[in-house]
């Protein structure tokens, strides 16, 4: 064999070396688990044969702790690189749970922060497929300086690139904060779990003993912490929802989002929109019913489904173009605002406002939820940021008042005077400083005391009240709203509205940032 022969032969040694490095049986266990492997989650997130991967052969480094072994593998337990979704650069970081639990070392860590710094550089969004026990502890602070370097690079890369994080797998200790800083988290029901600290050491330092799904698990993390955004039955379907979700958002923040043909070109029975609010203003509906209404066939994708459903956020196509919808829903708490529906609302307006993405508010809300437990919680500082977010946001907003708009609710949700663009309202709409009940109650309690029949008394003059001045034609006529519209009409005119809105510009006052209230 010649020079060159021999060259070309180690080189195809290398690589089948580095194929099997992990052995078939830990690949079994993964698969056993219910889990894939890292390689083949890339596969399923990648148009076909577009991956292009980076930093294979790099070896793990040397622990100086003393402590522990290392198995020195080819690529440390993550694979990096670059690929396309519908034809769109991607980044990915995928963790290897069979190369020492996907856990984090400096050269993982390394890896990670390359692709991390590219994306940036050239303006793509990045995807972290995490399956990891955590800061590697055999290389002690090493470990801890690699997750921090990370961090840092979510932190700047906020609002400049989409950064998705897919839990399918652990998440435990610094693999957590990771997907904490990103955008969206999606995670994989039974295989995922996310927690700062396992049962183990909850169990050592509170004596609690809890499961790892009661700790971390996708329900704990979609309806009570809110830290998932998206659960899905299994792997596949969620790497898939991640494609789904990255066609509404454009490469980076200087881009728009891409324009996508609509599915069906028939219009809808809008007519339908004006039956779905009922007769009785305190009977609930189901806000997602005038969502489909409003938006193209088929195309609303609700982020955040489980947790403070109260409100509804999500992304759609308006004539073929990317919105955000955030909508109050009648149908669970009255669609009240709470601390955590605040969370919830504040988080994708900021979203979609880093990304270029016209936001539809869609109004029924009674008011902010009362009580001892949302006041000690923070009610007052918590609603502030959905406040703060709407205020802030200077993509095209508009807003449509479906019925209730009463109190701070009306200022807080995309009001004229936090910069909605175009305020509309239903004939339904009711809007006034409170509710006729509370109104009532204080403006007639002398007239009330002294009643016969003071519950039937109160009923005469709530509904004087809500016909009277709880209507739409008196904020219509003093400018507060734009124009009261028929609601089969809203479809069309959210569509034009948003083409008049198409080159806005609004100046802002220099400053280094707004000071949130966090
Ligand atoms: C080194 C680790 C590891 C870690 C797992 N492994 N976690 N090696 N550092 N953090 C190794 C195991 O030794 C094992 O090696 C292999 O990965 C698979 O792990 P198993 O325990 O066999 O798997 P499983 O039973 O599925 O349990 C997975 C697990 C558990 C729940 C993640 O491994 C675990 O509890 N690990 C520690 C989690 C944790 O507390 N991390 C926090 C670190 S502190 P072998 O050789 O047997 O295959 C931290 C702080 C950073 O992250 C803070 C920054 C803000």
């Amino acid at each position: 064999m010649d020079i060159k022969g021999k060259i070309y032969n180690d080189f195809l040694n290398r690589i089948e070396r580095f194929k099997v490095q992990n052995g078939p049986d830990k690949i079994r266990k993964q698969h056993a688990k219910g889990k894939l492997h890292a390689r083949e989650r890339i596969t399923l997130l990648f148009d076909k044969n577009s991956f292009e991967e980076l930093d294979a052969f790099v070896t793990s480094a040397t622990p100086d702790t003393g402590f522990g072994k290392i198995d020195s593998a080819f690529g440390d337990g993550v694979v990096i690189g670059h690929g396309r979704v519908n034809g769109r650069l991607v980044y990915v970081y995928s963790q290897d749970f069979t190369v020492m639990g996907g856990s984090l070392g400096a050269v993982h860590a390394k890896k990670i922060v390359k692709v991390q710094e590219l994306a940036l550089k050239v303006g793509a969004p990045i995807i972290g497929l995490i399956d990891s026990g955590g800061a590697r502890i055999q290389e002690g602070v090493a470990s801890l300086s690699g997750y921090t370097s990370i961090f840092h690079n979510n932190v700047r890369s906020s609002g400049v690139i989409p950064q998705i994080s897919v839990i399918l797998g652990p998440a435990a200790g610094g693999a957590v904060y990771s997907p904490a800083l990103t955008d969206f988290v999606f995670m994989a029901k039974n295989t995922s779990y996310m927690f700062l600290t396992g049962p183990n050491v909850v169990k050592e330092v509170l004596n609690e003993e809890v499961t790892f799904d009661e700790l971390g698990g996708e329900e704990t993390h979609a309806r009570k912490s809110g830290v998932a955004n998206f659960i899905y039955e299994d792997e596949e379907n969620a790497i898939l929802g991640v494609r789904k979700l990255l066609s509404f958002f454009p490469s980076n923040n200087l881009e728009n989002p891409p324009y996508v043909e609509r599915i069906s070109k028939k219009e809808k029975n809008v007519e339908k929109l004006r039956d779905i609010v009922p007769d009785d203003a305190n009977k609930p509906y189901d806000v997602k019913k005038v969502i489909e209404l409003i938006a193209d066939q088929d195309s609303f994708f609700e982020v955040s489904e489980l947790f403070a459903p109260n409100i509804v956020v999500g992304f759609a196509r308006l004539n073929g173009k990317a919105v955000g919808i955030i909508a109050n829903q009648p149908k669970v708490l009255a669609g009240v605002i709470d601390i955590n529906s605040s969370l919830k609302g504040a988080r994708f307006v900021r979203f979609c406002d880093a990304f270029n993405i016209p936001i539809i508010t869609l109004e029924d809300v009674p008011g902010f939820l009362p009580g001892l437990d949302q006041e000690h919680n923070g009610i007052i500082k918590h609603g502030a940021k959905l406040l703060f977010a709407f205020s802030e946001a200077t993509v095209p907003k508009v807003t449509v008042i479906l019925r209730k708009a009463y109190g701070g609710a009306f200022c807080v949700m995309n009001s004229k005077n936090i910069g909605g663009d175009y305020n509309f309202a239903w004939p339904t709409a009711e809007i006034a400083v409170m509710g006729p009940e509370g109104a009532v109650s204080i403006l007639y309690r002398k007239e009330l005391e002294k009643a016969e029949d003071p519950k039937k008394l109160k009923k005469e003059f709530a509904a004087k009240y809500r016909h009277e001045v709880a209507n739409p034609y008196i904020a219509d006529e003093k400018g507060y709203i734009d124009e009261v519209i028929d609601p089969a009409d809203t479809r069309w005119k959210l569509i034009t509205a948003f083409e008049t809105l198409e080159n806005k510009h609004v100046d802002q006052p220099e400053r280094k940032h707004g000071n949130m209230p966090l």
